[in-house]
């Protein structure tokens, strides 16, 4: 069975002040957790900074985006090794916020999941539909033409680096979490989907992780749902005990 992964997206929210008072109080609430893998993805300014502050802890460091080429004239942004070297060990792609705000396509997407892989750091593509794309029944194709265009030209070996998210639009930061049978039914056919591009021993460490408006009464209804591997967390997860509840959610 995969081991679930909860991630944290703390966007563009805390100073670094607040960031270290949070991960301090995820120290504590989290000790022993061990039901899940668990994610925190501070700004980039924080990230070196908490590195050492959870070396002993169960989270792990990510990042919200990346930039494909290695090094050189490309101001402000930052690359694999520079994440690498400062302590992440995932990395965000594709969030539909970038989509939206940044007008990040799926080609660029496609080529930031591919540095990150080259750059040894492990992708969380987010996919997702809108309100008006759902309402006229085009959530699944588009969720899928997403996925195979974020994927193109990788091998199944890559797979085993690589987990999806399906977030979603109309459900992030809305407070409007998709029913467990809703988000359901995309991540069964996101495996689907994967199960047709490649071979099934490439998919073995692949999960579907579900976000938008993930709270702590909405977890443990979400896990039960035998195609949700997981979570990536927005809101909730700046809130200590929100974040530490989601973690241990309890599958019913
Ligand atoms: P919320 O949990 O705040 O809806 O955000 C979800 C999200 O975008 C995580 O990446």
């Amino acid at each position: 069975m995969l081991t679930p992964l909860i991630a944290g997206n703390w966007k563009m929210n805390t100073t670094i002040h607040e960031g270290v008072d949070l991960v301090l109080k995820l120290r504590e609430l989290l000790k022993g957790a061990d039901n899940a893998e668990i994610l925190i993805a501070p700004p980039f300014t924080h990230i070196y900074h908490l590195s050492p502050l959870i070396a002993d802890s169960p989270m792990r460091l990510c990042a919200q985006n990346i930039f494909w080429e290695k090094s050189g004239a490309y101001t402000g942004e930052i690359s694999g090794e520079m994440l690498k070297s400062a302590g992440c060990h995932h990395v965000i792609i594709g969030h539909s916020e970038r989509r939206e705000h940044f007008k990040e396509t799926d080609e660029v997407i496609n080529k930031k999941v591919i540095a990150a892989i080259r750059d040894g750091l492990k992708p969380i593509v987010c996919v997702g539909e809108t309100l008006e794309e759902r309402e006229k029944g085009k959530t699944i194709s588009k969720v899928k033409l997403q996925v195979k265009k974020a994927l193109y030209g990788l091998g199944g070996g890559a797979l085993r680096d690589i987990t999806i998210a399906y977030e979603p639009i109309w459900a992030i930061g809305t407070g409007k979490v998709a029913t467990p049978q809703e988000a359901e039914e995309v991540h069964n056919a996101l495996r689907e989907l994967l199960h047709e591009l490649y071979e099934k021993e490439s998919l073995k460490n692949t999960r579907i992780i579900y976000g938008g408006s993930v709270k702590p009464d909405s977890i443990d209804q979400l896990m039960s749902q035998p195609n949700i591997d997981g979570a990536l967390v927005g809101g909730a997860s700046l809130k200590a005990e929100d974040f530490a509840r989601i973690v241990r959610f309890l599958p019913r």
